[in-house]
């Protein structure tokens, strides 16, 4: 079966080139997805695999029915918004969208999906159990996958897949992570509310600026002193602003910044944590504040059993040498994390790194993807769904 899977992606790799390489061009940012979802509905249906549009706003689920009598389905789930950055790649096939590129990857993403539905619809009746294919919108805005599980997607899923593009790993290679993959992200927004007064004369007034100092110091050292030390939390005030003339004191400050955290129980005691520790400090020095604490997206938790299927599976079809044990999680966040609440699941990274130039993180401009390892996600993932229902119906 393997060697079969992998002449189907074989043959089908030009045609996946072509299909990434139009994804490319028309990136669509996040809940804008309209041309993509139809593009991918087009290819889905040109398979012979039935096709709801619209679920999550602008997503696709595709069905494919095999054989065996259970009636659940394994999910696999890939994304399709892209980023507000302006491309700098100088590729043929670059971003024809001012402004907007797939400088994440979900072009990839996106083509593996369509790439494993058309390998597992040619399989036919030997595919021995159902899937369902997601293409989410609006990944990195951490919505889309929240819409597509409202919308009825996780019904009657046992188990669901995924994957994400990783630069630093080559492409032809993956990583495989047990445990915690990526991290709870929060955001944070802090008023503190003083009472303004002339520069000089600090104490008739109530210097929101200074309380703000006070307040990010506490906040951070508290990390280092009031957490455990084995179960991070990161937290960053990305932007701050107050304040009117060099003679005045600020009776207004606004802090706004994201809190990372990687335990399911360490994040369900950062909301009251911070809070705590802000209005003690405020009203320490006199100011009032509000803070509104924002649960984001939970931390990816790989299941054991589903994470060894995609371990075993890339074992088998690349060689050991070509699968890597990843040994530390990223705080970077994923709203996979959202369907994980409904079935348990596993997300791997595809490498897609050159060995012979400069790779680009994610996120940068001059991003670009090894195209050959389209053909690597497209065999894992549809080898993984074989593996999955063989070992249920048996
Ligand atoms: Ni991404």
């Amino acid at each position: 079966m393997l060697t079969r899977i992998k002449d189907l992606a074989q043959t089908l790799a030009p045609r996946l080139i072509e299909i990434r390489r139009h994804i490319h061009s028309h990136p669509e940012l996040s809940g804008q997805e309209y041309q993509t979802a139809a593009y991918v509905a087009g290819v889905l249906s040109s398979c012979g695999i039935k096709v709801q549009e619209a679920v999550g706003k602008t997503g696709v689920v595709g069905e494919l029915t095999g054989q065996g009598s259970d009636s659940r389905l394994l999910a696999i789930r890939t994304d399709m918004d892209a980023l507000p950055i302006a491309e700098r790649t100088n590729l043929d096939f670059a971003s024809r969208q001012t402004g907007i590129m797939h400088a994440c990857g979900h072009d990839v993403h996106t083509t593996v999906g369509l790439g494993t539905a058309m390998v597992l619809s040619q399989l036919g009746e030997i595919l021995p159990g159902n899937v369902r294919f997601l293409f989410q919108p609006a990944e990195e805005i951490s919505q889309g996958a929240g819409w597509m599980v409202q919308d009825g997607a996780m019904a009657n899923v046992s188990g669901i897949l995924s994957l994400h593009v990783f630069p630093s790993i080559p492409a032809g290679s993956v990583g495989i992570r047990y445990g915690v993959l990526t991290a709870a992200a929060d955001d944070l927004e802090i008023t503190i509310m003083g009472e303004s007064g002339h520069g000089a004369r600090p104490h008739e007034a109530i210097d929101a600026i200074w309380i703000s100092s006070q307040v990010i110091t506490t906040l951070q050292q508290a990390i280092s002193r009031t957490q455990n030390p084995l179960r991070p939390v990161v937290l960053t005030i990305g932007k701050i602003s107050g304040g009117r003339a060099a003679n005045v004191i600020a009776d207004r400050v606004e802090l706004v910044g994201t809190v990372r955290s990687l335990h399911p129980e360490t994040h369900v005691k950062l909301p009251e944590w911070v809070e705590r520790l802000v209005e003690n400090v405020c009203h320490t020095y006199g100011a009032h504040c509000q803070v509104n604490y924002k649960r984001g997206v939970p931390s990816v938790q790989n299941n054991t059993a589903l994470t060894q299927l995609l371990e075993s599976s890339a074992r088998e079809a690349w060689g050991s040498d070509r699968v890597q044990i990843l040994t530390e999680p990223s705080l970077g966040a994923e709203d996979f994390s959202m369907y994980l609440e409904h079935a348990p699941g596993s997300m791997f990274r595809l490498g897609v790194g050159y060995e012979d130039k400069p790779n680009y993180p994610l996120h940068h401009p001059q991003f670009t993807v090894n195209e050959s390892a389209i053909v690597t996600g497209v065999v894992t993932l549809a080898y993984a769904a074989y593996k999955y229902w063989q070992h249920h119906s048996s």
